[in-house]
Parts: structure tokens; C-alpha cells; sequence
């Protein structure tokens, strides 16, 4: 059931007619990715529908990097889930540590937003990780375990199966440097078990898990060889279709 990921974080990156050629670009080469590994680009909003239009009907997915935590109303300069469907997304991410960092995403939003995506349809990726202080106190098996818990443990077994997790330590994003195999596979196997506590062992084996922070064409290999790093949420490398590409070709 669970599935192999290679999801691209574009973060505030191109402009819209750029964000148009890397998307033509990454589906020119997804004939090359067997099947069973998915692809989706997550884009700015202001780049999901005119991209939704390049995806459309090909096996590369659409996905935005947040959604309001309200479903409609006066909030000035926020986007709904029910957006983001009419705009032709399948996915978003939610929790990404630079919205938690800059933006005061707290796991008591991320409850509201993961159910208004739910609600509306989406399927979420959420993020979690650990920052440098927390690693080097030893923190990152507690950081994530709250994390989780603080969000995931208001779901059910069904919503489940609309969720991917994402784990990206802080200290790794867009830092060059990345969590070595051994790190990231024994957090990866470590929110298998937090999930399969509340879950059971069923819920907690199909949920995909994607690596996240500094995943590249020459690590992505020995990352996704580990049992519980089911792919990867690519930031950096994403904006090279080759190089996005050449990740999804690494398992
Ligand atoms: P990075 O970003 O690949 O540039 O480290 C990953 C992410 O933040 O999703």
C-alpha cells in the first residue's frame, strides 16, 4: 500500500512563466520514472493553475506548500483547501519548519488545516523535524514524537490513509548537509512506531514517509535504500527537472 514519493518543494522560487518550463520539463522526463515511483511538484499559488494545466493527465501530481486554516471568509491574502481543489490540486504541504520557523505555524493550526484539507479532499504532506539545538540536546526522538502526536493523534485510521509525513531535520535544509542514511532511518522508523501506537501496525506500514533536507542526485540512492524512507520531499535540487529527475531514478 504505501507508496515511493519524489514530491519537489519549489518554495518562493520562479516566476510563473519559469514555473510553467520546469513543470513541461519534469513531465518531458517522467516516461523515465518507473511507475511506482510518484511524482509531484509543489508550487507558489500563483503557479498552480497554469501548472495543473501541464500536469494534467500526465503521472506527475500537483501540490501546493500550504493552506489557509480557515475555510472562507476575511482573511486577507490567505488561499483555501477549497482553493487550492478548483485551482487542480491533489496535495499540499502543511508544517513545513520554515512556516512553523516565519510564519507562527503551530501544531494547534496545523490540526485546522490538516482538517480543512482533508475535508476538501487534498492529501496532506506533513512536515516535522528537529532544529540544531534540539539535535544536539538529543531532543529530535521527542521533538518529532510531539509533533506528530500534537497533529496526526486527531485523525483516524481513515484520514490516514490520506496523509504522507515528511521529515525533514532543520539543520539539513538547504544547508548542503544532509542526515546521514543511519540518522534519517532511525526517525523514519521511530514515527512508524509513534504512528502504529495510536494506529495500529496496519496504518503505521502504509503510511508513506519521505526524507526531507539537502536530498540530491548523489545521496538519494543510500536514502532510499533504508526500509522506512519511502522518498523524498526535494527543495534545492527540485528546480532542475535533470536533477529531479535523476532523484526520482534513485531507487
Ligand atoms: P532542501 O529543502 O532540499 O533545499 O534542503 C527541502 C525542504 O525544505 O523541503
Amino acid at each position: 500500500m504505501r507508496k515511493n514519493i519524489v514530491a519537489g518543494n519549489w518554495k518562493m522560487n520562479t516566476t510563473v512563466p519559469e514555473g510553467i518550463e520546469l513543470a513541461k520539463a519534469v513531465v518531458a522526463r517522467s516516461a523515465e520514472v518507473p511507475a511506482e515511483v510518484k511524482l509531484i511538484v509543489a508550487t507558489p499559488f500563483t503557479h498552480l493553475y497554469p501548472v495543473a494545466e501541464v500536469v494534467k493527465g500526465t503521472v506527475v501530481g500537483l501540490s501546493a506548500e500550504n493552506c489557509a486554516d480557515h475555510a472562507k471568509g476575511a482573511y486577507t491574502g490567505e488561499v483555501s483547501a477549497d482553493m487550492l481543489v478548483s485551482a487542480g490540486c491533489e496535495y499540499t504541504i502543511l508544517g513545513h519548519s520554515e512556516r512553523r520557523q516565519y510564519y507562527g505555524e503551530t501544531d494547534e493550526k496545523l490540526v485546522e488545516k490538516t482538517k480543512l484539507a482533508l475535508g476538501a479532499g487534498l492529501k496532506v504532506i506533513l512536515c516535522v523535524g528537529e532544529n540544531l539545538d534540539e539535535r544536539e540536546a538529543g531532543k529530535h526522538f521527542d521533538v518529532c514524537e510531539a509533533q506528530i502526536k500534537n497533529v496526526l493523534y486527531n485523525f483516524t485510521a481513515e484520514d490516514m490513509k490520506s496523509i504522507i509525513v515528511a521529515y525533514e531535520p532543520v539543520w539539513a535544509i538547504g544547508t548542503g548537509k544532509t542526515a546521514t542514511s543511519e540518522q534519517a532511518e532511525e526517525i523514519h522508523a521511530f514515527i512508524r512506531k509513534v504512528v502504529a501506537d495510536k494506529f495500529g501496525a496496519q496504518v503505521a506500514d502504509d503510511l508513506t514517509i519521505l526524507y526531507g533536507g539537502s536530498c540530491k542526485p548523489s545521496n538519494a540512492k543510500e536514502l532510499f535504500a533504508q526500509p522506512d524512507i519511502d522518498g523524498g520531499l526535494i527543495g534545492g535540487a527540485s528546480l532542475k527537472a535533470d536533477d529531479f529527475i535523476a532523484i526520482a531514478l534513485a531507487f
